[in-house]
């Protein structure tokens, strides 16, 4: 909770370079993007890795635009799906932009 002003603060700024308090921008962005990850867990796997077989696509190591491209088709109905296009409705373009961040840096 004692966060909250700092997450807003590097959220409107839409940077990570500002210095303030105790906690870095940088540790906060990433306390960020962890928790929204944490949205996709259930279905594509911890940290985004789903087991071999699985039907639901790995998305740790995708590349971030690539991404980004489909979470917005996702909500804007241009590319079909069963459950992306409700989960993608409630996000911000931040939110799809720093998720996608998140998982293009982890490995495959
Ligand atoms: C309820 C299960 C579920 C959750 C939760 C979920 N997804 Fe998905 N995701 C799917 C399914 C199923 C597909 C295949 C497309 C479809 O049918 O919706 C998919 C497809 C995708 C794709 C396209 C992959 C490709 O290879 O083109 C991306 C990107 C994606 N999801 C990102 C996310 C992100 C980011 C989150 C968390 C914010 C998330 N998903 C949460 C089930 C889920």
């Amino acid at each position: 909770m004692r966060l909250k002003p700092i997450w807003t603060a590097v959220l409107m700024s839409g940077c990570v370079a500002t210095t303030a308090g105790a906690a870095t921008p940088q540790d906060t962005v990433q306390l960020h993007q962890r928790a929204l990850a944490a949205m996709c867990a259930n279905c594509h796997g911890t940290e985004g890795r789903t087991v071999d077989g699985s039907a639901i696509p790995s998305l740790a190591g995708m590349p971030r635009e690539y991404m980004v491209t489909q979470m917005k088709a996702f909500r804007e109905g241009t590319r079909p799906a069963t459950v992306m296009h409700q989960i993608t409705k409630g996000l911000t373009e931040e939110q799809i932009q720093s998720v996608s961040t998140y998982f293009s840096s982890l490995k495959r």
